[in-house]
């Protein structure tokens, strides 16, 4: 019984994921830009979404993820987000933590395109694990400082070790909950040019994670939703970021979602195929 149950919550999950994302290929938009009438939006399909070109840093940052996977380390996680249907216990194998909580080669390359792409310098991520979102973001130039947030000391600890051995000297780890650690973060800040929310999936904490980072925003900021469809309150919680006043502009990509604050475009929510 105690096998069968987590496999029938990874089955439920995968399922409902699997629906969520059929809806999303009915109602978005083609990858080429076809029937997309916003210059602004167009652009950042042909420049960004489209780019797949391998730039310099990425082969550095995926020998990290190889040797993580091929660790025999493990970790003990205080999971202080929605949890984890993949994991049981708080005792859990680093290789397994690159596959199913880490980001990944494609949405790291996407983070690091639409940082570079929006010259982006005060970058804040929130929900470290092992720094390979951190990574990709801090490859963006040397002259972008990421801070990044995380709220198990163990995780903390491994991520500024892999930071540090991957050469990075842009990135500030801070330990600690986001509850705690948020609000002083943001006021250490001058401004945020790029927020990557990759932590508590839970409703509640993601709009306050929102009006937090709303703070030090400007017109220019863009903001990354990672797991949007991951469950009906991620989803509802996109909703209610995508009808906020300060939004102009939102994009579901399925993958995440992204929004930006730029007066003088007209308010439009596009779904798109990535
Ligand atoms: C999906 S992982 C982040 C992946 C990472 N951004 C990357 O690029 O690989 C989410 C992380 O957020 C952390 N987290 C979740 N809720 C948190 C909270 N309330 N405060 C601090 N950290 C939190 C978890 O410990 C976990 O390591």
């Amino acid at each position: 019984m105690h096998t069968i149950l987590p496999v029938w919550n990874i089955v439920r999950c995968k399922f409902k994921l699997f629906c969520r994302f059929i809806v999303h290929k009915l109602k978005a938009k083609s990858k080429r830009g076809h029937g997309v009438h916003s210059p602004f939006v167009y652009n950042l399909i042909v420049n960004v979404f489209r780019d797949r070109k391998k730039h310099e840093p990425f082969a550095g940052i995926e020998d990290v993820r190889k040797m993580l996977i091929s660790s025999g380390d493990t970790i003990k996680v205080n999971d202080m987000g929605a949890g984890s249907v993949f994991f049981k216990g708080d005792e859990r194998a680093v290789s397994r933590i690159v596959r199913y909580s880490s980001t990944s080669r494609k949405k790291g390359e996407l983070l690091y395109r639409l940082a570079r792409y929006f010259g982006a310098k005060k970058i804040l991520e929130l929900g470290t694990s092992l720094g390979l979102g951190s990574m990709y973001l801090a490859a963006v130039s040397e002259d972008a400082e990421v801070w990044s947030i995380e709220g198990c000391p163990e995780l903390a600890a491994t991520a500024v070790k892999n930071i540090s051995d991957a050469g990075f000297g842009n990135i500030r780890i801070i330990e600690g909950s986001f509850e705690e650690v948020l609000p002083s973060v943001i006021e250490r800040m001058e401004r945020v040019d790029f927020v990557f929310f990759d932590g508590d999936h839970r409703k509640q904490s993601l709009l306050w994670q929102f009006e937090q980072c709303l703070g030090k925003s400007t017109g220019e900021t863009v903001f990354v939703f990672d797991d949007i469809h991951w469950s009906d309150e991620m989803e509802e919680a996109w909703s209610e970021i995508t009808s906020h006043e300060k939004v102009t502009i939102s994009i579901d990509l399925f993958i995440c979602g992204i929004v930006f604050f730029r007066k003088g475009l007209p308010r439009q929510k596009f779904v798109l195929k990535y």
